[in-house]
This record gives structure tokens, C-alpha cells and sequence, in this order.
């Protein structure tokens, strides 16, 4: 891997990726991000594995895709590159993935983090989707993810001006879970990460693809979805492992069974 580092045993069940084009502000070319999909389908099937935590360095999560790379590009060539079915195979990603952000999150670096199941931010990060300002538009989903996470009028403002908003107006405004110290912000989401991987992984799995589930359907098709997603979960080892624990008023061990 040239563009990202990853590391499957970084604390317990807990995997990290290191976006790693720093000159670059980690802009996502197409190999990165190529990069990227293979990391994350290898870690969705570590057994060792349970959440994934994805982030870049203290000045830039991402600062979009490759400005450079597209440059020179026609509609025939993209529609022929097709660098959206790597992004569709990286929202395919089972695990729960919690993207950490300090600095820039722009354009694609901005629809990446939305793609991840949470945002952890720093005090100095900052959203935006500006590709109004370079003559086209978003496209790896920023219309669709903002609009639905902060609602239309706000995405409408950032998507037709381009400006950026802080890490507190992105915790106001619904887009990240929680802002912290630059220096915290690494920690802060592996934590958070660390959390989750103490649940049953079968359970964490069937939850997110159900939570998912509500930005693609209707009510009724959602609920009836949650309800085979729950009744799937009775499948589990890890139910019968955490009803009995409950019962016995000790810790569930959980095995992802
Ligand atoms: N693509 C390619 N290179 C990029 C880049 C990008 N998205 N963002 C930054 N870089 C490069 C710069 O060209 C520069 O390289 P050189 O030193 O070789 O010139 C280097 O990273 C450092 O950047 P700056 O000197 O510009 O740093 P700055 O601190 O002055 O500004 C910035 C930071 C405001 C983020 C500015 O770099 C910027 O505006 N970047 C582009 C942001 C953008 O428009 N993103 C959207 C891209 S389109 C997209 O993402 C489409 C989609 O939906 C999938």
C-alpha cells in the first residue's frame, strides 16, 4: 500500500487506517481510494477485527479527490473510470467504521468521513463540499449524504457556496458526534471505537445495516427490515451469551459466533 497505512491490530479489536498523502492534503486519487476499498474489505473479514477506525493527520483528513488527477478529464472518461463503484464498495464495508477528522474535510474528504457509521472531529476541522468553486459539483454522494445528515437548506448553502463550517457548527448542524481537542481527537474515536468492540460484532453488524437501512427506504419497508435484522440476531451465540450474562449479573464474553 502507497497512500494508506493500515494497522489490523491497533488496540484491542480495534483496526486503524492512516490515510498517507500528506503533501497532498491526502487529496483521494484513484489509487488511493482503490487502496482503501481492498483495506477495508481485508479488515471486514478479520475475524480478529470488530470496528475500523479510518483518519488522515492533525491538517487534513482529505482535501478532496484528486483536483490534479481529473484535471484533463472528459464525461466519457470518467463515466469510463468509474470511481464510484470503488466508493459503493467501501459503504459495503460490514464493520462499524468511525472516521476521525482533524483539519480538512473536503469535497470527497467530506463524503468520505460521511460514508464512515460516525464522525469523531477536532476543534480545528473543517467541512465543506467546494467543488462549486472548481466548476463542477458533488459526486461520491455529497448531495445526497449532507443533505439528509444537516437537512436542505444548510446543504444547499455549503454545496451552492462552497464555504466551510467549523467542527462546533458540524456538532450544531448534526454531521459529526462529537468535537474534541486536536490532540484528543485520535483517541477519542478509537475509544469510541473501543466501546463498540466490546458488543456482540453480529449484533453491531445486523444494528448498522439496519440503521443504514432508514436512509434508503421507506418506514414500513425499514421496520420490516430491523425485524429480520433482530430476529436474525437470535441466531447468534452472542444472544444466548448476553441475555445469560445479563441474567447472571456478570460481563457477556461476546465472540462474534
Ligand atoms: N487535489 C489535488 N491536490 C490537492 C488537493 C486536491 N483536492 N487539495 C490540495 N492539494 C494539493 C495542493 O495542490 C498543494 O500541492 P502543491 O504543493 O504541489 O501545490 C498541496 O496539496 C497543499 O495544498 P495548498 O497549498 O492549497 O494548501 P493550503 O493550506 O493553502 O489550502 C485547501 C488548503 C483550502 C484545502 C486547498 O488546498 C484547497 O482548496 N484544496 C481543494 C479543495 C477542493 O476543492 N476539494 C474538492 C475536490 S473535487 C471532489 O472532491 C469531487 C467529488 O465530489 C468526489
Amino acid at each position: 500500500m502507497e497512500f494508506i497505512q493500515v494497522n489490523n491490530q491497533y488496540k484491542k479489536h480495534v483496526a486503524l487506517i492512516n490515510l498517507n498523502r500528506p503533501k497532498e492534503l491526502n487529496a483521494l486519487n484513484l489509487q488511493l481510494m482503490g487502496e482503501l476499498r481492498d483495506a477495508l474489505k481485508a479488515l471486514d473479514e478479520d475475524d480478529n477485527v470488530r470496528v475500523i477506525v479510518l483518519t488522515g493527520n492533525e491538517k487534513a483528513f482529505a482535501a478532496g479527490a484528486d483536483i490534479k488527477q481529473m484535471a484533463g478529464k472528459t464525461a466519457i472518461d470518467m463515466l469510463n473510470v468509474d470511481q464510484f463503484s470503488t466508493w459503493d464498495q467501501i459503504k459495503k464495508t460490514k464493520k462499524p467504521l468511525i472516521a476521525a477528522v482533524s483539519g480538512f474535510a473536503l469535497g470527497g474528504g467530506c463524503e468520505l468521513a460521511m460514508t464512515c457509521d460516525m464522525i469523531v472531529a477536532s476543534e480545528t476541522a473543517k467541512f465543506g463540499q467546494p467543488e462549486i468553486k472548481i466548476g463542477v459539483m458533488p459526486g461520491a454522494g455529497g448531495t445526497q449524504r449532507l443533505t439528509r445528515a444537516i437537512g436542505k437548506a444548510r446543504a444547499m448553502e455549503l454545496v451552492l457556496t462552497g464555504k466551510f463550517i467549523s467542527a462546533d457548527e458540524a456538532l450544531g448542524y448534526g454531521l459529526v458526534n462529537k468535537v474534541v481537542p486536536t490532540e484528543m481527537y485520535l483517541e477519542a474515536a478509537v475509544d469510541l471505537a473501543l466501546e463498540i468492540a466490546q458488543m456482540s460484532p453480529v449484533a453491531a453488524k445486523l444494528a448498522k445495516e439496519s440503521v443504514n437501512r432508514a436512509y434508503e427506504t421507506h418506514l414500513d419497508e425499514g421496520l420490516h427490515f430491523e425485524r429480520k435484522n433482530f430476529y436474525l440476531a437470535f441466531a447468534s451465540e452472542d444472544q444466548t451469551e448476553g441475555m445469560k450474562a445479563f441474567v447472571e449479573k456478570r460481563k457477556p464474553e461476546f465472540t462474534g459466533k
